[in-house]
């Protein structure tokens, strides 16, 4: 059987590593992405460098006609998908919740927890042996910050982690009896474009010293830990979480 994964949010930073390393694996792999479609497609490239079987989609996925149509172009081109990866999560500015606007709340909430859970709902309809599929695998992306709250700076985004946290364990066990597995891995900092977003580029390295390994991690190292929760090493896994977050 085919291995064909859908990874949101993957133009770049964890999502793009994930695509590369799942393309040397031999999974088929659709690049979500927003707007940077030369950052999409070059990923693209380099998988089809190395002889591996990629497309880029261009899709909003916190609305939800822009997923089913994400969704149905995997239908039509390469069939059902049997892994998902819910990369997509974006920051904000840096500011305390007394501040925070009602748009950046549905910002931050609709691209970080309904893009999740929309997607997720296609893949199970997609995946569960209740639909007539052969099983498969979500990976979500959370956050060490919504065990650590994010205080002075972002609490709207960890809570919207916290969201992902108790989507994994609900939806794990929904469907367990369905052929498909449901995991979490919770990054802590790690040196991607998203501290940009909140309005410190060199964020990790101001932090590094605070975490335990004294050092930010890779968009690889996370992409490692998502490849093996998908893998066939990890079959009796689910409704669980990996901290990649070096002690911290
Ligand atoms: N980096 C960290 O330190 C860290 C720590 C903990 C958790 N995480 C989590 O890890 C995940 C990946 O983070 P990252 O640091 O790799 O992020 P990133 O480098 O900022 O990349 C974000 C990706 O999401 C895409 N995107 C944004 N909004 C979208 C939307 N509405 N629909 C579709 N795609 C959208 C972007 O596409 P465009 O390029 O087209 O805009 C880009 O590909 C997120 O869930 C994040 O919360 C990251």
């Amino acid at each position: 059987m085919e291995k064909i994964m859908i990874i949101t949010g993957a133009s770049r930073g964890i999502g793009a590593a994930t695509a590369l390393k799942a393309a040397e694996q031999g999974y088929i792999v659709c690049i979500n992405y927003l707007r940077d479609h030369d950052a999409a497609n070059t990923i693209v490239r380099k998988i089809h460098g190395k002889n591996g079987k990629a497309l880029a989609i261009c899709a909003d996925v916190s609305q939800e006609a822009e997923v089913e149509k994400l969704f149905q172009t995997v239908d039509d081109k390469f069939g059902r998908v049997n892994a998902l990866v819910n990369n997509v999560g974006i920051l904000e500015q840096k500011i305390r919740l007394d501040q925070m606007t009602m748009s950046r709340l549905n910002k931050i909430f609709t691209t970080n927890i309904t893009s999740h859970f929309l997607c997720a709902r296609e893949a199970v309809k997609r995946m569960s042996t209740q639909y007539g599929g052969n099983g498969g695998t979500i990976v979500n992306v959370s956050s060490a910050a919504s065990r650590l709250g994010s205080a002075g700076e972002y609490i709207d985004y960890a809570a919207s982690k916290g969201a992902i946290d108790t989507l994994t364990i609900g939806l794990a066990r929904e469907v367990a009896n369905e052929g498909i597995r449901v995991n979490c891995v919770r990054p802590g900092f790690i040196y991607t474009d998203i501290h940009a977003s909140g309005g410190e580029p060199n964020r990790v390295d101001r932090i590094k010293d605070q975490i335990p390994m004294k050092r930010g991690g890779t968009p690889e190292e996370v992409a490692n830990t998502i490849l093996w929760l998908l893998s066939d090493e990890a079959t009796y896994v689910t409704g669980t979480f990996i901290d990649v977050a070096g002690g911290r």
